[in-house]
Order: C-alpha cells, then sequence, then structure tokens
C-alpha cells in the first residue's frame, strides 16, 4: 500500500510535516478558515530543484471509513526560467487556506509531497458542536 511511504513526524523538528491551524471547536454549518502549512518553523526551500508540489486536505467524520477531500493545491511556480533554475520572477511557498463547514465531528488530515523527500502528512481532531 501507499501508506506504508507516508512519513510523519513532529512538525516543530521536521520541516516536511504540514500543520493544520484551526480552531480545535467549531460551531456545526458554520464556515471556519483551516490553514495548513509546510515549514512553518523550519523552513522547506522552495526553489526550482526543491520544493512542496502539493499539500492535499481531507476530511473522516466520526464513524465512518471513508475520507473527504476538502481541497488540493498545487504549488506551480519555483523560480524556473529560460534563464536557468531560480532565476525565475516568481516563487510560490507551501501554505494554504481553506474555508470548510462541516456537520459531524472527525478529523482532519493533511497531507503534502516533496519532490525530493516524498511524502508527509498529520492529523488533527475537530469538534462539530
Ligand atoms: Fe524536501
Amino acid at each position: 500500500m501507499l501508506s506504508e511511504f507516508v512519513k510523519t513526524a513532529d512538525w516543530k523538528s521536521e520541516k516536511h510535516v504540514p500543520l493544520i491551524e484551526c480552531a480545535d471547536s467549531v460551531k456545526a454549518g458554520d464556515f471556519f478558515e483551516i490553514t495548513v502549512s509546510v515549514g512553518k518553523e523550519i523552513p522547506h526551500p522552495n526553489t526550482t530543484e526543491h520544493f512542496i508540489a502539493w499539500i492535499a486536505l481531507h476530511y473522516v467524520p466520526e464513524g465512518s471509513n471513508m475520507s473527504i477531500e476538502l481541497a488540493r493545491c498545487e504549488f506551480s511556480a519555483h523560480g524556473a526560467s529560460a534563464a536557468g533554475a531560480n532565476q525565475g520572477p516568481a516563487f510560490t511557498d507551501s501554505k494554504v487556506c481553506v474555508n470548510a463547514k462541516l456537520l459531524k465531528s472527525g478529523k482532519l488530515y493533511a497531507t503534502e509531497f516533496c519532490n525530493i523527500h516524498g511524502l508527509w502528512s498529520s492529523e488533527k481532531v475537530i469538534t462539530v458542536k
């Protein structure tokens, strides 16, 4: 299974682990903001040679065995240019903000892909009242 190759660790000491930031508890049916970032404590380089390609955010309601993809963001600009690597005028940082509303408590799962270091994931419990 691909899941064998999804790594995790403490985001404060491993720059690849996505950090999910949102309220611990939200009101059912109200939109709230979820931010997912990679490298908040230890910046991850986002260069032509080494970058975070995408972040995906999933939600699994309590009692369900199926994940729901809330959002997926691809980071496409890493300084590539005809003038050479890292000479381009645009770079993206690995951070995305998602508005969502939920009806049941559950877990949020963030997954990211580094073009050199592979898949990394983290999770956060969300209480919906
Ligand atoms: Fe990396």
